[in-house]
């Protein structure tokens, strides 16, 4: 198959995500480029033994831009660089938000493409230190990737796919879902709901040792296990729950989660919470900047 990724052009090299997924395709055959316009930043970058590129002498023959900007300024960003872009090129981000809320510049004949990490599962067997090391993914403990590439062939969907391989590496199942759906998955049901109990289990530790005495290290030791119990049976059925545990289940529900928080679900919801995280007044979604789903 013919590579038609021949030029990857890579802004906000010298970011997080920046730095993490370069140093992925940095060990590749892949050609990047590495843009970045801070100055701190672009110290990272060389400091890491890359060459920095002057976005205007590579944009013009890029093949793919992957902006790995801050969501707010993907418009802008966007706007900025992708009138230069050759046709038939790929503009990727590394969420949905901007892309769902039709903030990126709208060309016709260039492909609009998202890849977001799933970070290293609660649940891989992780044999190495490195792999128990890597929280995060990208290094060495192995994660999937949910991506949308809403238009164009087959085989550049392919070609895509081994770019977002190399850059979240070492990298499992890639899942092709659309950008809606990626939305609902973040900020939805992992940020919304998944970091929202991860920070509140947090505050309940801190509560716990304020109100009760409890040494903070038996908190932490009763929590952290009970953290593992916990989704080992709600999520793998290793075994039930007690009758015990079930009847302070219902009691939790009941005191602390609202009869209603399924609308998160609801679309206009979705709506509000991607227009608070983009700083927007609200989102735009009647003119769709992505092809229809195939
Ligand atoms: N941080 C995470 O954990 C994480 C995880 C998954 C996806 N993402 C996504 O990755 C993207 C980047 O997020 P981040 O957390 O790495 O942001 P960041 O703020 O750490 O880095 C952004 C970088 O872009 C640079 N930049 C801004 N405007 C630029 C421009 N016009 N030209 C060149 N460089 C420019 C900034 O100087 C900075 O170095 C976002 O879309 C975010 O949603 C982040």
């Amino acid at each position: 198959m013919t590579q038609p990724y021949r030029s990857i052009v890579l802004v906000g090299a010298g970011g997080k995500m920046g730095m993490r997924i370069s140093a992925n395709l940095a060990r590749s055959d892949f050609n990047v480029h590495y843009c970045e316009n801070a100055t701190e930043g672009q110290q990272r970058v060389r400091d890491a033994g890359r060459e920095l590129s002057s976005i205007d002498d590579v944009i013009a023959g890029c093949d793919l831009l992957i902006l790995a900007v801050p969501d707010i300024v993907l418009g802008k960003v966007s706007e900025a660089l992708m009138p230069q872009m050759k046709a038939g090129a790929t503009l990727l981000t590394l969420d949905p938000a901007a892309a769902y809320a039709n903030l990126l510049y709208s060309r016709e004949d260039i492909h609009y493409a998202v890849a977001h990490p799933c970070h290293p599962s609660v649940f891989l067997e992780r044999y190495t230190e490195e792999e128990h090391a890597d929280a995060f993914g990208g290094v060495a403990a192995t994660q999937s990737v949910a991506a949308a590439f809403e238009s164009g062939s087959d085989a550049q969907r392919a070609a895509l796919e081994a770019v977002i391989r190399v850059m979240y590496a070492p990298v499992d199942d890639v899942h092709w879902i659309t950008v809606t759906q990626l939305a609902y998955l973040e900020p939805t049901l992992v940020e919304t709901v998944t970091c929202m109990l991860g920070t509140f289990m947090k505050e309940a530790l801190d509560e716990t040792v304020a109100r009760t005495g409890v040494p903070q290290k038996a908190a932490e030791a009763m929590l952290y296990g009970h953290i593992q119990i916990a989704l080992a049976v709600a999520f793998r059925s290793t075994n039930p729950f007690s009758d015990a545990c079930m009847i302070a289940i219902d009691y939790g529900r009941e005191s602390i989660l609202r009869e209603d928080w399924k609308k998160i679900f609801e679309q206009s919801e979705l709506d509000k919470v991607i227009a608070r995280m983009l700083k927007i007044d609200h989102v735009h979604r009647d003119e769709p900047t992505l092809a229809p789903t195939r």
